[in-house]
């Protein structure tokens, strides 16, 4: 197995796959998916902490994915994949696609207050800087941060994956689709029309009513749970968990609003102190995510379960370099 995915008579260019340090399991089971093996690539450290990168087969002429998840440190992986875009440029690469499965600072995409930072913004500009052609990621903090990027930008949905799964733990006739707060109740409606019985109207809907302390980080105030859910299978689907303070508060909402069980799915685990404490202690019957980041044996408890995004990225690569449909992997209308 080498390292270049062929491309067909027409299509004379090879992919390539890359990736840095933040995540080498998923970066290997997408090259699995592929049937190609991740280019050679020599990274280090300096004493002082820049960082290092060498590229040791040619990638002249190929269409180049950059594969690098922003894991804690966010910053340290975000500088090495744009170390990593910039060496390509500079190795003649016929094409950079920088693939982010969870995109750092998307959550900062607009200003609440005078004189912030749109970082979210930055982050889109450091990469067109460095010679990125296309970004690819999964899950945005939200669907508008597309236009921050001055090319094309597949933005992948793990909602399909984790749907289907959750098919299979709830009674799909006694479901409720809970969104976390009053701005994913659009995404909500999305999970609430594919979990259901085949042929049915979509599953009801309920929110928490959340307020943000907006002088202190990650800090939530509760509200009320809005929708019926006594007695029923609650699903609360959000796009990230970092420290689980909004999940936790809403498992126990939910619990204190008479639920009969509380599934949790979020796409992006990003699980900071003390989220594995409050998600284990916390009630929920389940909690699902998946590997868009990494998940150290640490951070793992007991009713946790972890979803691959491999096949799905490996399946949008083959998809943006055959110049395929990627919107039809999407599969999630309007988001
Ligand atoms: C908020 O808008 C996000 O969708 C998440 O709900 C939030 O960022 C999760 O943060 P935490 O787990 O620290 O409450």
């Amino acid at each position: 197995m080498g390292s270049h995915f062929k491309g067909s008579k027409e299509n004379k260019r090879d992919l390539v796959l890359v990736t840095g340090r933040a995540h080498p399991e998923l970066a290997k089971a997408v090259a699995e998916n592929l049937g190609i093996e991740l280019l050679k690539t020599k990274i280090y450290d300096f004493a002082n902490g820049e960082i290092y990168v060498h590229f040791q087969e040619s990638v002249r002429g190929c269409d180049v994915f950059v594969l690098q998840t922003h894991v804690t440190p966010m910053n340290k992986a975000i500088m090495e994949q744009l170390i990593m875009v910039d060496a390509l440029k500079r190795a003649s690469a016929k094409s950079i696609t920088v693939v982010c499965p969870f995109l750092g600072y998307s959550r900062q995409d607009k200003k609440s207050n005078g004189r912030e930072p749109i970082s979210a913004r930055l982050i889109f500009d450091l990469f067109t800087a460095a010679g990125a052609d296309r970004i690819m990621s999964i899950d945005l903090h939200s669907a508008q941060l597309q236009g921050f990027f001055d090319g094309p930008l597949d933005h992948l949905y793990a909602m399909p994956i984790l749907t289907e799964y959750i098919k299979t733990r709830v009674d799909l006739d006694n479901v409720t689709i809970v969104s976390p707060d009053a701005g994913r109740i659009r995404v909500a409606e999305q999970w609430a029309d594919r979990i259901k019985r085949d042929g049915a109207n979509a599953s009801p809907l309920a929110f928490i009513h959340k307020t943000r302390d907006i002088t202190r980080p990650n800090v939530v105030k509760h509200g009320r749970v809005v929708g019926d859910v006594e007695g029923r299978d609650c699903v609360i689907s959000d796009d990230l968990i970092d420290t689980a303070g909004t999940i936790a508060g809403a498992v126990s909402a939910l619990w204190d609003a008479g639920a009969k069980s509380v599934i949790v799915a979020a796409t992006h685990g990003v699980l900071s102190d003390p989220a594995k404490e409050r998600l284990s202690e916390c009630g929920a019957t389940e909690v699902i995510v998946t590997d868009t980041l990494p998940i150290p044996e640490e951070k793992r408890f007991d009713n946790l379960t972890i979803l691959s995004v491999a096949p799905l990225l490996a399946e949008a690569m083959k998809a943006v370099f055959e110049a395929g449909s990627v919107t039809s992997l999407i599969n999630a209308k309007n988001l």
